[in-house]
């Protein structure tokens, strides 16, 4: 019976224990957080795109989260933006971070390549653009038709990808999704998190030269 009772109590304590950690304390860290002035909730067009996003499984392939310089040099060098912060997530829910980068980080997408015939165009047939992507293409958020409706959208691409003598046009969820990646833009300011006092006392004014051992200069 003993050892029943060590058996329950290990299991209940590491238990706790790891949902403090990776729930309680993460929550805690966030929960105040408010959004940046410069970011804009989602429309209901790009709401609509983000679901297609979902659906089509991008995360699988591009993360949403550009990384600080001295933790990952690469991604500004990249183009992908400033390391994000949680306010920059504030609308998504879910959010979409991502964990795997087959392709390149999204998160500032909307700035990087905001023209709306690339993006259509690319979602297509990203090899029109790009001729060694690895990137699965999309026909079916597109039609291929003899000629487009008064109201259908077009896309324009390079003439070699269309089919001779047809026209492609967009469905409303290439056009919701591309909605969607030219919302993608984190690129307003944000003010540098308030240092952290876990005495409550008002930060001692530093003193660069008090920690240096003696006769080192
Ligand atoms: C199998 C992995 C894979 C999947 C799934 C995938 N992509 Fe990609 N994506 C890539 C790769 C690789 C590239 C880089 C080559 C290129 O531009 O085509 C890329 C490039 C891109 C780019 C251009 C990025 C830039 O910086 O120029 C966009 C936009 C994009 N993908 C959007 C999407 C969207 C939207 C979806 C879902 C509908 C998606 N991708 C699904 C692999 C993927």
């Amino acid at each position: 019976m003993e050892n029943e009772v060590k058996l329950t109590t290990g299991v209940v304590v590491t238990f706790a224990i790891a949902v403090s950690a990776l729930v309680v304390l993460p929550y805690m860290q966030v929960r105040d957080v408010k959004p940046p002035e410069g970011l804009k909730p989602y429309t209901s067009a790009e709401q609509r795109g983000r679901a297609v996003y979902i659906a089509n499984g991008c995360m699988y392939c591009h993360s949403q989260q550009p990384r600080s310089e001295s933790f990952a040099p690469a991604d500004a060098k990249r183009g992908w933006g400033r390391a994000s912060v949680p306010g920059d997530y504030y609308y998504d829910k879910p959010h979409l971070l991502g964990s795997m980068r087959t392709g390149p980080d999204l998160l500032n997408i909307g700035v990087r390549q905001p023209s709306k015939d690339w993006q259509l165009g690319h979602l297509f047939q990203p090899r029109a653009y790009v001729p060694e992507s690895i990137m699965p293409s999309y026909p079916y958020l597109f039609e291929i038709k003899d000629k487009a409706d008064p109201d259908e959208e077009t896309v324009n691409l390079p003439p070699a990808h269309v089919p001779p003598g047809k026209v492609v046009v967009a469905r409303p969820e290439a056009l919701d999704l591309v909605k969607y990646l030219q919302s993608l833009k984190r690129n307003y300011p944000i003010l540098p998190p308030e240092p952290r006092d876990t005495t409550g006392a008002p930060a001692a004014p530093a003193a660069p030269d008090a920690a240096k051992p003696a006769g080192s200069s």
